[in-house]
């Protein structure tokens, strides 16, 4: 009780009478230089097809690509995450290596695009790439063999490198993948190229969507090599082998279900750390949005603002351009 007997002494009230009362002291400020865009492009196809499970998302062809890598620097977007849907897939993922597959064709033509206008990453994974949608080959009795994987990463990381792509996002969760990336790019002499490391990969329900985005026909899980949502020791342990490794950043993903995560992490290191708003958590929002249930700027921004407020530096978002020319 105050000084004034019944009424409150302290009023944090005060500080939020206006729009400009509340700018002036907003904690948390969204920049577009530290959005990335996720970008989908499928081989063989004349017009963009949507992706009906992330409504406003398409799978680009190589034209709709460049166009919109341009919008996104236009924008002012920090930069793009490029995945590639293989008219052909097989079960070493055979295009993932091939110089002429859809990635590396499109890091050549968005790099050509935008040259260093923003950042040009890749996805070094094998899921879009195999017939049987895991991240790594199988051995006989149809296990993910995490070391003839990295023999594959290794490869993608060559091909990507020549492409002209400036970091490479190492996703696939095999244990090992960051530091024989890192050989890989500096045996062809290319210490340039920087590894975002996908350090933290739960196994989670929210990426539904994304597999019809890379029509992937994955039957099952990933649970054998993405970490179990129940665990955050378990993502120190992670954290600390990518950065032996050689990490240049770390990525926390999802991100809405994982604050708690991200906050851990962020306060452990020193290198930019990125969170990956995934394809459910995007999905979400735009479905119930539909329905009128919420307000979808609004919550749009309020998801990237706590993402940011947890510890993000920089965010993977397929709202990127949007938000960018909103700001
Ligand atoms: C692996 C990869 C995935 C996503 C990004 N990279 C799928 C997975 O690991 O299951 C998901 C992204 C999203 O859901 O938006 N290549």
């Amino acid at each position: 009780m105050s000084r004034y007997g019944e009424f409150p002494g302290t009023r944090p009230r005060r500080l939020r009478t206006t729009p400009a009362m509340r700018r002036l002291v907003a904690e948390t400020r969204l920049n577009p230089a530290e959005f990335i865009l996720p970008l989908f492009v499928r081989e063989g196809i004349s017009d963009p097809v949507p992706v009906s499970s992330m409504p406003g998302v398409v799978q680009h062809t190589r034209d709709t690509l460049r166009k919109a890598v341009a919008e996104a620097a236009e924008a002012g977007v920090g930069g793009v995450m490029l995945f590639g849907v293989p008219e052909v897939k097989d079960a070493v993922g055979s295009s993932g290596t091939d110089p002429d597959g859809i990635l590396q064709v499109a890091i050549r033509d968005v790099v050509d695009e935008v040259g260093d206008a923003l950042v040009v990453m890749s996805d070094l994974c094998l899921d879009e790439f195999t017939d049987h949608g895991h991240c790594g080959v199988l051995d006989a009795e149809g296990r993910v063999d995490n070391d003839a994987t990295l023999e594959r990463y290794a490869e993608m990381a060559r091909v990507q490198a020549d492409a002209g792509v400036h970091v490479v996002g190492a996703s696939g969760m095999m244990d090992g993948q960051v530091g024989v990336i890192r050989d890989a790019l500096d045996e062809i002499g290319r210490q340039d190229v920087a590894i975002l490391g996908y350090t933290v990969k739960y196994a989670s329900a929210f990426y539904g969507p994304f597999r019809e985005a890379v029509n992937s026909s994955l039957k099952g899980d990933r649970k054998t090599y993405q970490q179990d949502p129940a665990n955050l020791r378990e993502s120190m342990r992670e954290l600390a082998l990518d950065l032996a490794e050689g990490a240049d950043m770390v990525m926390v993903k999802p991100a809405l279900p994982y604050l708690d995560v991200l906050t851990r992490v962020a306060d452990s290191v020193d290198v930019p750390v990125a969170a990956y708003q995934i394809s459910g958590e995007y999905a979400m929002v735009e479905a119930a949005a539909a329905n009128g249930w919420i307000d979808r700027e609004r919550t749009i921004l309020e998801t990237l603002t706590s993402i940011r407020r947890a510890g993000a530096n920089m965010i993977l978002t397929y709202w990127a351009t949007e938000v960018a020319q909103r700001l």
